[in-house]
């Protein structure tokens, strides 16, 4: 296993269905691979699966099928383990996996950015990513994505900083699909709730919309413009549980308490504002998948601070299923919190005073009427996005009325 781009340790299976790591004798303690494990001389053993932080990047959903079915006729079997050996080499954060005497090779192979969002190439251009790309696709999630490498495509601002100057090897860019059956209009659907994401002055990787909305495109936040790779884990492996367990939990502990726990930052009260205000967004734009996988820290250091990670994967989910609520509870239950549930949240977790309180949801309640705009005028440009649309702008005004206004 390598941590930052350095033999880390080593990962085996253990007894029956266990899994063991021990790291490398007198690393630099820098080379930790999480903060839930840190360098030790006794190893690291589950008896049954892969520990959280092993488990945290696999494939799920469509990808992971893709990959069994490529893979089960080699190995005869298919289970995480195997999985993390064939992503293992290209995983979002800096921990990469190889087989023990390999070398690290982080190569993925070159795919335009702009051809996928210009739709320059005709056919299903997703079973050919699906195809090229799913081995270089370390990561989660159960819709359909894969990861790929467009060092010319990432954010304007790193171009001043002379990106291109730096030799990136691995993948750059995370690109999603939806299917039609499921959930239409996927892609447009989170695009938007970014966009609101974005009004409330959160911050987010650079994503963009294909022409057709049949994928969304998103910078990986956690590329450092030295072509490094930055440490990232989620709120499944900082609860430690297993992807199963990522709807279990509660928005008070599992979310807010755990990050103030594991931020080690001086800017621990700036950055659970923010996610109090994604907390809140999420309520109010009827996400009902806000579950334990879709909140993140990033780090540089493994012994430093850790910052609350840039947002990702927002959606209505109400537009597709009507009775979907909270992933984890609040105040004990999965209901959509009143605008008085989340005040107290704010007051409490916090610590922030009424007004301050009353102001955040006040502003999130504006950002999203923006972004309403927005939307608008886009489902006139598109009309196939017309009915999804409308469907996103009546949840948003229930979410607004009785999650964000006063009684
Ligand atoms: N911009 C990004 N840069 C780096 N990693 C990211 C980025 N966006 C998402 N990730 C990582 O990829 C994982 C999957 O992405 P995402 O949550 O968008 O997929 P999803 O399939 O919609 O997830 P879900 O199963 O929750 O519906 C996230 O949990 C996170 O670990
Ligand atoms: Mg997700």
């Amino acid at each position: 296993m390598w941590a930052d781009a350095a033999d880390s340790g080593f990962l085996d299976r253990h007894q029956l269905r266990g899994a063991a790591f021990s790291y490398a004798p007198n690393i630099n303690p820098e080379r930790a691979i999480s903060l839930t494990m840190p360098y030790r001389l006794a190893s690291w053993n589950t008896a049954f699966g892969l520990a959280p932080f092993f488990e945290m990047n696999l494939p799920e959903g469509a990808l992971r099928e893709r990959l069994r079915l490529s893979f089960a006729k080699a190995t005869g079997s298919f289970d995480d383990f195997d999985l993390l050996g064939i992503v293992g080499r290209s995983q979002v954060g800096r921990i990469r996996y190889t087989g023990q005497a390999d070398s690290l090779d982080e190569d993925v192979p070159f795919q335009s950015v702009d051809e996928i969002l210009e739709r320059r190439r005709s056919g299903s251009l997703f079973r050919h990513l699906l195809e090229r790309f799913a081995r270089f696709s370390g990561i989660s999630g159960v819709q359909p994505k894969i990861m790929l490498r467009d060092e010319g495509a990432s954010a304007p601002l790193s171009k001043t900083h002379h990106r291109a100057s730096h030799t990136h090897r691995g993948a750059t860019h995370i690109v999603k699909f939806w299917e039609p059956n499921e959930y239409p209009h996927l892609a447009a659907n989170e695009f938007f709730c970014l966009k609101a994401a974005e009004a409330c002055g959160l911050e987010l990787p650079r994503f963009r919309l294909a022409e057709d909305a049949a994928a969304l495109v998103i910078d990986r936040f956690d590329l450092r413009e030295d072509a490094a790779y930055r440490g990232f884990e989620d709120f499944c492996v900082l609860n430690a549980r297993g992807t199963g367990e990522k709807y279990r939990g509660s928005y008070e502990t599992s979310i807010l308490k755990r990050f103030s726990q594991f931020a080690l930052s001086p800017h621990v009260n700036e950055d659970l504002e923010r996610l109090y205000i994604l907390i809140v967004l999420n309520c109010a734009l009827r996400n009902g998948d806000a579950h334990l996988k879709n909140f993140g820290i990033i780090y540089d250091n493994v012994l430093g601070e850790a910052r609350l990670s840039p947002v990702y994967d927002l959606v209505t989910t109400t537009v597709y299923l009507p009775e979907d609520t909270l992933a984890l509870t609040l105040d004990g239950n999965p209901s959509w919190p009143s605008r008085k549930q989340l005040a107290r949240l704010g007051e409490t977790r916090l610590g922030a005073s009424p007004s301050r309180v009353r102001a955040i949801l006040d502003r999130v309640a504006t950002s999203i009427e923006h972004t309403t705009q927005e939307l608008r005028a886009y489902q006139n440009d598109n009309p196939g996005f017309q009915e999804i649309g409308n469907r996103m702008l009546t949840e948003w005004s229930a979410g607004i009325r009785h999650s964000l206004l006063p009684a």
